[in-house]
């Protein structure tokens, strides 16, 4: 394995140092040459909204911008009038950070409404700086509950209950997974009707994929016969290194037209987003990174109308 890893980490240090003396014609830096340029239509306004469609954001790796895909993608569909609901569902709470929220203050969060049947749903939650885009914040305490479900009926099915009852008022409901395959990521994916899957412009980026491909797999056999594979999302993609686009090209080739058009490049923006709290499209709007969530909002909306 240590050996398979360092050729590994050898073979891309060679590559990068082709790509320094200027082999830029190997591949072209638009990584709409991989992903194939397809019509986007422009999403018509709505007049009436739900039943949601949920989304659950999910990689069991770290750092691979799921929480920032979830809050920006959110964004960008309300800012096309769709009502959305966002779950935190990571005990990190990085997705309530992203609005200014400071988990460690709050009476109620996720947590309360997996584990106590008489909180209702609205009381948890939180309004945005965007318009028609909610927040279900989560802190520390959510860890408890992957413990403290094992002994539930119905365990995998807990998130499912909770959102039941906001299922009419939203259009999207997209869920930000904790960096794991455990029981809080199952809740989501038997909660979902899609899953997302954020994946890095990155070497190791499809290391651990077939695991979670498997566990989407065991959750549609037994708990969510009709969950989908949304598609996969590009992230942290760096147009000037040949290596991110050779990493584009093979999840391309081993996903084909799952994979989304859109492509996030990688950009400190992101990162001050975080510290501004709040999302790129209203921190800065004519941004690259502002364009490319509501691209791929573009193409969320799409997708829920063609089915
Ligand atoms: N496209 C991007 N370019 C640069 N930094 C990014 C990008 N997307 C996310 N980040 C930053 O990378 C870190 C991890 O992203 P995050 O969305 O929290 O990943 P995850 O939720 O998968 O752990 C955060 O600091 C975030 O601000
Ligand atoms: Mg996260």
């Amino acid at each position: 394995m240590g050996l398979d890893r360092d050729d590994a980490w050898a073979a891309l240090r060679a590559e990068q140092s082709a790509a320094d003396v200027g082999d830029a014609d190997l591949a072209p830096a638009d990584p709409e040459a991989y992903t194939g340029k397809r019509p986007i239509p422009k999403p018509e306004p709505v007049e009436a909204h739900g039943p949601a469609r949920i989304i659950a954001m999910a990689n069991q790796k770290g750092g691979v911008g799921k929480t920032t895909t979830t809050i920006n993608l959110g964004a960008a569909l309300a800012e096309y009038g769709r009502k959305v609901l966002l779950v935190d569902f990571d005990p990190q709470g990085a997705l309530s950070v992203g609005f200014g929220v400071n988990p460690h203050n709050l009476d109620l969060t996720i947590y309360n409404l997996l584990m106590q049947k008489d909180v209702d749903v609205t009381e948890a939650m939180i309004k945005t700086n965007v318009d028609g885009l909610h927040v279900l914040p989560a802190n520390i305490d959510l860890s408890a509950a992957e413990i403290q479900l094992v002994t539930e009926v119905a365990r995998e099915m807990t998130l499912k209950r909770v959102l039941h009852p906001v299922m009419k008022d939203y259009d999207y409901v997209l869920i930000d997974c904790q960096p794991s395959l455990g029981l809080l990521t199952v809740n989501a994916l038997t909660a979902a009707h899609g899953v997302m899957v954020p994946l890095e412009c990155e070497f190791f980026s499809l290391r651990g994929v077939a695991l979670l491909l498997d566990t989407i797999d065991k959750v549609r056999e037994r708990l969510n016969f009709d969950l989908e594979l949304e598609g996969i999302l590009a992230t942290m993609y760096d147009s000037r290194t040949t290596h991110s686009r050779q990493v584009l090209q093979r999840v391309v080739e081993a996903f084909g037209d799952r994979v989304y058009q859109t492509v996030i490049t990688r950009t400190v923006r992101f990162p001050e987003t975080t510290v501004a709290g709040e999302p790129i499209t209203t921190w800065a709007p004519a941004s690259s990174g502002a364009r490319a969530y509501r691209q791929l909002a573009r193409e969320v909306i799409a997708a829920t109308n063609a089915r």
